[in-house]
């Protein structure tokens, strides 16, 4: 792999990590195919490519990770020209806020069926592309909120908690084939997830939910952390290109202070105590 170009696939490559990562990776010299489910979002990872340099690199598929023909297409046009993939990134998600009971069956299987059955389908066709050559690397994009339950957030926090089972599991199948299975878990950053991109559940904000109060208020402090994060995410993009490029990475990849701060409180704080702070902040919203 060391005198040939790394053959990378991403998937949800029209705005946030995938954007960002495609870029640097194909700046650092790799042949990178940049999927999102809709080709016309194009324009801003075209127009960054340019100004970096690097629009030769880059080449552009559709891709939704929740239509299994869809990449069954892409992998076999990407094997077809190239010969294997090296580096598969697992990026494209998304979450839907809201309580347990606002959300609908439907609202689940959506927020599954891209974060965690997405995942799956991606990596069955890459793998079996991967094994056979004895080589290879996915990336999982995680998140901090696989290391604890937060409120209106079940939906994410349960699709990203499936996802490190997952990954963890198939880390142990595929080392015997060379295939390092790697887990990214990023704090919040400024992407598109929380603003355009943010979903909410069926049942969200309906004035005859009990949980209505809760859920405007959830949504008002949304809003003021989309206006203040102002962490970089070019910041999750250059630890996604070191993981692409260093030796023997390491399983789990915190990135981010608050992550790491997270991390350490669910190892050293009973989960009690958690609960109760939670308690005590949803307790404050309400009284306002
Ligand atoms: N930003 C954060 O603070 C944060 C923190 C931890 C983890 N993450 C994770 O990081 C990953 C990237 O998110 P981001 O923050 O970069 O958000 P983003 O800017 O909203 O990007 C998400 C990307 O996923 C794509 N996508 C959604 N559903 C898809 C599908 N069915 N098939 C293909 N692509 C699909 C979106 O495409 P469309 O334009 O077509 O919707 C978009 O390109 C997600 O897995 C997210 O859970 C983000």
């Amino acid at each position: 792999m060391a005198n040939r170009p790394r053959v990378v696939l991403i998937t949800g490559c029209s705005s946030g990590f995938g954007m960002l990562a495609a870029l640097r990776l194909a700046s650092a010299g790799c042949c990178v195919y940049a999927t999102m489910r809709d080709p016309l979002k194009r324009v801003a990872l075209d127009e960054e490519a340019r100004r970096r340099g690097c629009s030769s690199n880059v080449r552009v598929c559709a891709l939704d990770v929740a239509d299994p023909s869809s990449v069954r297409i892409v992998v076999d046009e990407i094997v077809a020209r190239e010969g294997r993939i090296d580096v598969l990134i697992n990026n494209a998600g998304f979450g839907i806020g809201g309580f347990f009971e606002d959300l609908s069956d439907e609202d689940w299987r959506w927020q599954f069926d891209t974060n965690f059955f997405g995942v799956l389908n991606v990596t069955r066709a890459v793998a079996a592309r991967m094994r056979p050559l004895r080589s290879g690397r996915i990336i999982n994009i995680s998140s901090m909120s696989a290391y604890s339950g937060l409120p209106a957030l079940s939906a994410y926090v349960s699709s990203k908690w499936a996802l490190e089972g997952f990954s963890e599991c198939l880390h142990l199948e595929l080392k015997q084939f060379n295939i390092d299975v790697i887990l990214v878990e990023p704090a919040s950053y400024r992407t598109r997830i929380f603003d355009d991109n943010a979903r909410y559940a069926r049942g969200f904000l309906n004035p005859d939910s009990p949980y209505y109060d809760l859920s405007v208020r959830l949504k008002e402090l949304n809003d003021i952390h989309v206006r203040m994060n102002n962490r970089d995410p070019e910041e999750v993009a250059k630890k996604i290109e070191a993981l692409v490029f260093c030796r023997n990475p390491r399983f789990r990849n915190i990135i981010g202070v608050v992550a790491k701060l997270r991390a350490w409180t669910v190892r050293h704080v009973p989960f009690e105590l958690y609960a109760w702070t939670v308690q005590k902040a949803l307790n404050g919203m309400t009284r306002k």
